[in-house]
């Protein structure tokens, strides 16, 4: 048997220095488990940043990508193909409205978002209020998007047409539009910012906000869909509609495809022309969507996200410095009473835990769908053991 080669570093890669991944090299997965190549057994509560769905290489998405592969990849959107008119029509029904573009991240559904409300507003009117703290990706128009001003930095001039306002504040929202709004877009729950939940009267006085003036309101779902807080999209449980709104992440159980979904009379904004991308709404991707899709509801996996949220969330309280868990479903985060959430995500990966830390003080997790009530224990058992360890460096190793 030959040793695996050792674990990359940055310095003996020729990748950019745009990420520093940890000193793990993950080489294969099983539902909600991770294996490095030392044959080391991970829990995965990250699932790729939101991602898995339905866990690691399930075998009814596999084998649907395998299909796929196998018999046609790329044609582009100058012809039709047949997994991606399904995938419309299967998001059509999930969702009760809407067309649909399909892109290939998050980032590019939000760019189109973007596009389309402008293109549909006209009159001058292309600004979009977004939130103090709200993340939407990493282009230039997302990252202007994107209210985090330390992620801007370098990057001026960003494109013009983005104005902030703290998220939760109705007053500052409503202060905020003018003549020149063509919408406002905000996240459900804001996950790069630690997980925190807009609460109903915020979003539900953004409606308000959008209808009164004729302005279109975006939700960018794309850590909260496809099922992971308990409805297949999260307004659905807050009783809140959006005109447009942008998922991702989970929707291809990991493979990459974004899309956004605009009621018609603003998505009838896009004619021929307006908007493209050379991979979008291609086979492969929309395969593996609607085999993800097709297991959360044969497996009734989206109402039982709820349910294994409370049970998660409870377990992970059950420890003196986690002051409260926020979030809905399975996508949480647990607040600590000291910023030792880097600490917790370096012991965790020791004690085979995959989680990260979106902010100094909250760790966050995003399972599977598909985690088990037994899986739910031993995340919580290695949770409580890597903050005791991080509390304990915290403390210079005193008991
Ligand atoms: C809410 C939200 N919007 C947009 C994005 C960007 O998605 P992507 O990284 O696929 O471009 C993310 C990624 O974390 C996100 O959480």
């Amino acid at each position: 048997v030959t040793a695996p080669p050792p674990v990359p570093t940055l310095d003996d890669t020729p990748l950019m220095h745009s990420y520093a991944p940890f000193d793990v090299c993950f080489v294969r997965g099983s539902g909600s488990w991770l294996w490095d190549d030392d044959g080391n057994e991970y829990l995965d509560c990250l699932g790729g940043i939101a991602c898995s769905a339905v866990g690691h290489a399930h075998p009814a998405v596999t084998a649907a990508v395998a299909d796929q592969a196998g018999t046609l990849v790329q044609t582009s959107m100058l012809f039709w193909n047949r997994p991606v008119v399904d995938l419309a029509r299967r998001l059509h029904e999930i969702t009760g409205w809407g067309r649909m573009f399909f892109a290939n991240s998050g980032a590019e559904a939000n760019e189109c978002a973007i596009k389309l409300v402008r293109r549909w507003a006209g009159d001058g009117r292309s600004t979009i209020v977004c939130a103090d703290g709200g993340f939407h990706g990493r282009t230039l128009a997302t990252l202007a998007a994107t209210g985090q001003p330390t992620k801007w930095a370098g990057f001026e001039p960003l494109p013009a047409g983005f104005v902030h306002a703290p998220y939760g504040d109705l007053d500052a929202f409503a202060a905020a539009v003018d003549d020149t709004t063509a919408a406002v877009m905000v996240e459900t729950i804001q996950g790069e910012a630690g997980i925190i939940p807009g609460d109903h009267a915020f979003l539900a006085g953004l409606r308000e906000l959008c209808d009164d003036r004729g302005i279109a309101l975006i939700f960018d779902e794309i850590q909260t869909g496809v099922g992971r807080t308990g409805t297949w999209w999260s307004f659905q449980g807050l009783g809140v509609e959006p005109d447009v709104f942008t998922s991702a992440k989970a929707l291809g159980n990991g493979l990459p495809i974004g899309v956004c979904i605009a009621r018609e009379a603003i998505a009838d904004a896009f004619g021929p022309g307006a908007h493209g991308s050379t991979f979008g709404g291609q086979a492969v991707p929309a395969a593996a969507a609607l085999a993800t899709l097709d297991v959360l509801e044969a497996e009734g996996l989206v109402p039982q996200a709820a349910v294994k949220g409370e049970t998660l969330a409870a377990s992970l309280a059950d420890h003196p410095c986690v002051t409260h868990v926020r979030g809905r479903g399975l996508m949480l985060a647990a607040v600590l009473e000291r910023p030792v959430a880097a600490g917790v995500v370096t012991h965790g990966l020791a004690g085979g835990l995959v989680v990260n830390a979106p902010a100094p003080d909250a760790v966050r997790f995003v399972p599977p769908l598909t985690i088990s009530p037994d899986e739910i224990a031993e995340a919580a058992r290695r949770f409580h053991a890597a903050l005791d360890a991080a509390l304990a460096d915290e403390d210079g190793g005193a008991p």
